[in-house]
């Protein structure tokens, strides 16, 4: 008699906790049927996506049939200006997400450790666990990345630090200085890999200076992604920065066509248009701000954001309020998967949805 071909499974995936993904509109409404939806749970972009994103799908359909470009050359061409850099330092994923997976596939397995923040985002576990690495968690301080502390978890077998700045559900962030001496003190062996995914939303002047640390080291990749301010996440697209070599083995191992038509013809639109950046960035800095201190107002007690989200705890049970909440269409995020079971997050929606928000907490209180 044989084994069960599920006997076989890789090390790690067994016990895996699937990334749990936030409620649907759909699923909301199927469930509680209620007056209204506001979607405040993912850290989606609440204006949308670019319009000059939307006019070129429309237009875009036609070549379906067609494979994508599998180099994805223009979108490239459009990131390597944006940054700064050479397109030989570029890799698109299928979202930001497939970058931190490709590093992942290179460098991890069972005889690595990957070291991250204790309440860091939450894929870099699935995908470290995945390749069966062990996984190192450093605890943070005030809900910040304890970054002088990292090197004293460093073993002989870490093989990747994953960061994310600012940190998703915290919303923190670590200063340029602050990363600059921790890279200092990581040895040149351990990739660093820098999820910068709310970028966009940082309105702090001592943060990241990304072509600096590319210039200083070569063993940091830098992850991007469209899915926030750009509003493309349901397209999936996202690209990484690092040295050249790096690049080369990130793309000998990723899929031919990893990033679709679709989201590259949106993408290379999306990345000019300015005006919707900007017009999301001003939104997410002043609801931040004003939806930060109603919270407040409401004896909440909230975590400073420099993204486009803010998680907050109150003195009722979060799962209960989120439910409450949910009934009422309203749709936040608990976090009790990231070990802050008392957290509830919400993203910065438009300012009606914000206040729609607000009005039923308070009454829920
Ligand atoms: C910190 C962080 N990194 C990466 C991602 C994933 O982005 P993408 O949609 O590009 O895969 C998210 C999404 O919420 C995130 O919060």
């Amino acid at each position: 008699m044989s084994d069960s071909v599920l006997s076989f499974i890789n090390d790690g995936i067994a016990e895996l906790h699937p990334y749990e993904p936030g409620r649907s509109i759909d699923e909301v409404i199927a469930k509680y049927n209620p007056a209204k939806v506001v979607k405040l749970a993912s850290n989606e972009n609440p204006l949308g996506p670019s319009p000059k994103a939307k006019e070129v799908l429309t237009l875009s359909v036609d070549a379906l049939h067609l494979y994508p470009d599998g180099d994805a050359k223009e979108l490239k061409e459009k990131i390597a200006k944006l940054e700064a850099v050479s397109t030989k330092q570029i890799v698109i994923g299928n979202g930001s997400n497939e970058i931190l997976e490709l590093a992942a596939r290179a460098f991890l397995n069972n005889n690595s450790s990957a070291l991250m923040s204790k309440h860091a985002f939450a894929v870099y576990k699935i995908i470290a666990q995945v390749c069966g690495s062990k996984i190192i968690e450093v605890p943070m301080i005030d809900w910040r990345h304890d970054l002088e502390n990292f090197k004293n978890y460093i073993t002989g077998d870490t093989r990747i630090v994953f960061i994310a700045n600012p940190n998703n559900p915290t919303g923190t962030y670590n200063s340029h200085k602050d990363f600059k001496d921790m890279m200092q003190n990581i040895p040149p062996s351990v990739l660093v890999v820098l999820d910068l995914a709310y970028y966009e939303y940082v309105e702090a002047e001592d943060y990241i200076k990304i072509n600096e640390l590319l210039d200083e080291f070569d063993n940091i990749l830098i992850t991007k992604t469209f899915s926030k301010i750009q509003g493309l996440a349901s397209l999936r697209i996202g690209y990484g920065i690092a040295s050249t070599e790096l690049c080369n083995i990130l793309n000998k191992i990723r899929q031919p066509f990893n990033a679709n038509f679709l989201a590259q013809t949106a993408a290379i639109k999306a990345i000019d248009d300015h005006e919707h950046i900007e017009k999301s960035k001003k939104l997410n800095t002043s609801e931040r701000s004003r939806l930060q201190k109603s919270l407040e107002s409401l004896g909440m007690e909230c975590i400073e954001s420099q993204g486009n989200f803010i998680s907050f705890k109150g003195s009722f049970n979060a799962e209960e309020m989120f439910v409450s909440l949910m009934k009422e269409g309203v749709i936040v995020r608990p976090i009790g998967l990231y070990d802050m079971p008392d957290f509830l997050r919400v993203t910065i929606g438009k300012p009606e949805e914000n206040d729609y928000f607000i009005n039923h907490l308070s009454k829920l209180l």
